[in-house]
């Protein structure tokens, strides 16, 4: 039986701690499917396509590696693609409130839904997309943070 996940999230961009997850759940996982939510719940830096292209090019090399977008309930998506599985990164307790609800509340719309946890390393604990934006629109450095395809997109988003 092959072991797939969704990895679901706005990767708005992706983050060296995402890319840390995914590195992670590949130990034991056939597949991981990286979908990218539509879903304008934030004011979204990245259109879903190019937010999918830095991806899919971090990614290019490793076949395991599916990357999708979707709109809408995750849950629904979840059936559609025939996954139970989620995966999301784990960072300090101050995620956990979000994180917890999220599991309980998807698992409650389909009980067959579970969620898996993943602490990246301890260097990508602190690192968030919100912050590298904020520190991309104030010029900073934002190289140990990102994977250089997102570090200079960033760069050509705020001209520097
Ligand atoms: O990276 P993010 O922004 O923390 O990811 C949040 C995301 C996209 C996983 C979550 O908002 C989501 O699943 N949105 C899809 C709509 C949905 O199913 N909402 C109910 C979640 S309990």
């Amino acid at each position: 039986m092959n072991k797939i996940a969704v990895y679901p999230g706005s990767f708005d961009p992706i983050t060296n701690g995402h890319i840390d997850v995914v590195k992670r759940s590949l130990k034991f996982l056939d597949k991981i499917i990286i979908a990218v939510s539509t879903f304008p719940r934030k004011n979204f830096l990245f259109t879903v396509e190019e937010r999918m292209n830095f991806i899919k090019e971090i990614f290019k090399n490793e076949k395991r590696v599916e990357v999708d977008s979707f709109n809408g309930l995750l849950v629904d998506y979840m059936k559609k693609k025939g996954v139970n599985i989620i995966i999301r990164g784990l960072r300090a307790i101050s995620d956990f409130e979000y994180e917890f609800q999220m599991a309980l509340t998807n698992r409650k719309m389909n009980r067959d839904v579970d969620t898996v946890f993943l602490m990246p390393g301890e260097e990508f604990f602190y690192v968030s997309s919100t912050l590298v934006k904020e520190i991309a629109k104030l010029k900073g450095y934002i190289s140990c943070f990102v994977p250089e395809i997102v570090e200079k997109a960033l760069k050509e988003k705020f001209n520097y």
